[in-house]
């Protein structure tokens, strides 16, 4: 049984917990596809071209500690830019969606390049200043100290530089379901996927 569900949204909006809970609920893969992105950022710090890291990127290289920080999310979004760095990561991330049990993957342009014939599309999203607010718990609890006005900054600088580039910009696909997960608890968030995705299975 093939099945994909494509999870889209702007940084910290909730995708990375809803794609678990609901392939968690399905028994599908997951795939953080932002991952790729941030092991390939995580090579050009230590010097590597972002061409060449992303066309010998390893499964292995996204195990690597410390891919979520904030100065690698930085650099992720920067070398996304580059259409050489996406073309060598699309084969992995369409082999992956059609791996045989189902699979989730959470990105930017997964309902819209990577996976168009996926069967379910979200985009998730919430306010900048939930999304920055959430984040920053989560950097606060790794034990980052960066203050709530820098990771403010920093989202909307992501999403600026996601939403404005040339190839695979960020973007609701025609056909995705948007959730708006500023005033829902996790359980809503994913209540209300399962409940798209349900009705898409039938
Ligand atoms: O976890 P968060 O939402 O903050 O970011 P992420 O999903 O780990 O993605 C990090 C960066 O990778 C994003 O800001 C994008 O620039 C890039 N990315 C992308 O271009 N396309 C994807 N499918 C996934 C991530």
């Amino acid at each position: 049984m093939m099945f994909t569900v494509a999870i889209d949204g702007p940084a910290a909006a909730g995708k990375g917990t809803i794609s678990k809970a609901v392939a968690a609920h399905y028994g599908f893969a997951h795939l953080d596809t932002g991952l790729l992105y941030r092991a390939v950022g995580a090579k050009v710090l230590a010097g590597a071209d972002p061409v060449v890291a992303a066309q010998t990127l390893q499964s292995s290289d996204l195990n690597t500690a410390d891919l979520r920080t904030h100065d690698v999310a930085q650099v992720a979004s920067q070398v996304a830019v580059n259409a050489a760095v996406r073309d060598a990561l699309v084969t992995f991330q369409r082999d992956f969606a059609r791996r045989d049990g189902g699979a989730v993957l959470d990105g930017r342009d997964i309902g819209t390049v990577i996976c168009p014939d996926a069967p379910a599309k979200l985009f998730v999203t919430a306010s900048a200043e939930c999304r920055a607010a959430r984040r920053h718990k989560e950097l606060r609890e790794r034990g980052d100290d960066i203050s709530a006005d820098q990771v403010l900054a920093d989202v909307i600088a992501r999403d600026k530089r996601d939403a404005e580039r040339a190839t695979a910009p960020m973007l609701a696909a025609d056909d995705a379901i948007v959730i708006d997960t500023s005033d829902m608890t996790i359980a809503q968030a994913v209540a209300a996927a399962v409940a798209y995705i349900d009705v898409r299975r039938t």
